[in-house]
């Protein structure tokens, strides 16, 4: 049996199809028999005249959300509201009968959508449109990739060290010893391009022992990783990602530009490059930080990007020189200037979607900078040593995907640009 989705009904005006999907709505008159069945593209009536055969019992026994297919006539009929068409059944398969009554509805706070999260992203478009959105974006940034040059790699996500700081680092058994899960794909991307690798592109799980409880943090969230080798400066790495969404955005505009706008009331813009940028010097005096401050706030990433847009119509704001005290070992310091790092943030509208920065390749000085970060370089050894036979310069990016959906759809929350969310609180579903 061949199935005709929802969306392609109209064009079968006349001919009998099959349909299958979820009961949206019953209405089971005196009279007539009325059946709203959802799929992934649309919603159709069903409409039976009871007449006392098998199918009116079926059709009364349904209940909210089972899963049914349905084969019948389907109809024009400008009385329907449901876009003018009806599908007269001539048969009904109830493949799953829901159990009633249902444990969400419209009026389900966060949590309890994020318990039930299948029916959550079952009985709402706009939940759905957000992977199809994340699947333009990742198809966007691969194709941007690979037409760059960049070679795709799938780094461990378990091991042996923490990575960077050791500080949220979750611990795992392992054999009867304790591994890690990584933090960032940075060292081994560094290792590939170490390896020969020229430019290295990665979408993979990012773990956060972050006891944080805000709407942009998660415990485990997709990152999107590129490192670029031989490059001049930093500057070639922010040309790389501004580039690069530009892409991805001219990409989503196509593909879901005007379903966007109608399901969360946001207009897609695709950003000019290159995009503004500022220090974090200037970024720090247009926040009113406090003498000291050596990183932004939500309040000063917010005040930063809403000046940018004030002064130049720009949603994204490249952030650059972050002072070393804020950066880890790694970044590298421009020349004479030991007290800041050659690293920038990205800011789209006033929220930080991706860390980068020129990683510093030499042995002697990475391992000075290390040491004065207070770090043992015995448990880095096997990274430190991709940086004694011959490293490029090289330099890259971190991006985190739920917060670059959450940025482009004006979602509240993470959770709601993730599937499953993951936070200190929430393990299941
Ligand atoms: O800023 P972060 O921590 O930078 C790094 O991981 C570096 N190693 C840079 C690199 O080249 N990978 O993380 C990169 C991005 C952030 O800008 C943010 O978008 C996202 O990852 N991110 C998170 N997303 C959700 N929940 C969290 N707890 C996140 N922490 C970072
Ligand atoms: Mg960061």
């Amino acid at each position: 049996m061949i199935r005709t989705h929802i969306a392609g009904l109209r064009a079968q005006a006349g001919s009998t199809v099959t349909i299958a999907g979820w009961v949206q709505a019953l209405r089971l008159q005196r009279a007539m028999q009325f059946v709203v069945v959802r799929d992934h593209t649309g919603t159709v009536q069903v409409t039976h005249r009871r007449d006392g055969g098998p199918l009116e019992s079926l059709l009364d026994s349904l209940t909210a959300e089972s899963a049914v297919r349905i084969t019948g006539v389907v109809k024009d009929n400008p009385v329907v509201s449901l876009g003018g068409l009806e599908l007269i059944p001539e048969s009904v398969v109830i493949e799953n009968l829901a159990e009633t009554p249902l444990p969400i509805d419209d009026r389900t706070g966060p949590e309890g959508r994020l318990d039930w999260r299948f029916l959550d992203v079952r009985r709402r478009p706009a939940a759905r449109l957000v992977f199809e959105v994340q699947t333009t974006v990742e198809q966007a940034m691969r194709e941007f990739a690979y037409a760059s040059g960049c070679t795709e790699l799938h780094t461990p996500k378990l091991m042996g060290t923490a990575s960077e700081s050791g500080a949220e680092v979750f611990t795992v058994g392992y054999f009867g010893r304790q591994a890690y899960l990584a933090q960032s794909p940075q060292f081994y991307k560094q290792m590939a391009i170490a390896g020969g690798v020229d430019r290295v592109f990665e979408v993979g799980p990012v773990f956060r022992a972050e006891p944080s409880f805000t709407s942009r943090h998660a415990t485990e969230f997709t990152g999107v990783d590129v490192e670029l080798a031989w490059i001049s400066s930093v500057e070639d790495v922010m040309a790389f990602e501004e580039r690069m969404l530009a892409h991805v955005l001219a990409a989503v505009a196509a593909a879901h530009g005007a379903e966007i706008e109608e399901l969360f009331k946001v207009s897609v813009r695709v950003p000019a490059v290159p995009f503004p940028r500022l220090t974090m010097a200037e970024a720090l005096s247009i926040s009113g930080a406090s003498a000291g401050q050596d990183d932004l706030d939500p309040a000063g990433e917010r005040a930063v990007s809403a000046r940018v847009l004030a002064e130049t119509g720009h949603e994204f704001a490249f952030v650059t020189e972050f002072p070393a005290s804020a950066r880890p070992f790694y970044h590298l310091r421009p020349a004479g200037q030991p007290h800041l790092t050659a690293s920038f943030d990205l800011l789209w509208k006033g929220l930080e979607i991706t860390t980068g920065a020129q990683r510093e390749h030499r042995h002697d000085v990475l391992l000075a900078q290390l040491t004065e970060k207070g770090l043992a370089p015995e448990p880095m050894r096997s990274y430190l040593d991709c940086f004694r036979y011959g490293c490029p310069p090289h330099g890259g990016f971190g991006l985190g995907l739920g917060r670059l959906l959450m940025v482009l759809l004006g979602l509240d929350s993470i959770r709601d640009a993730t599937f499953l969310f993951r936070g200190p609180n929430r393990l299941v579903p």
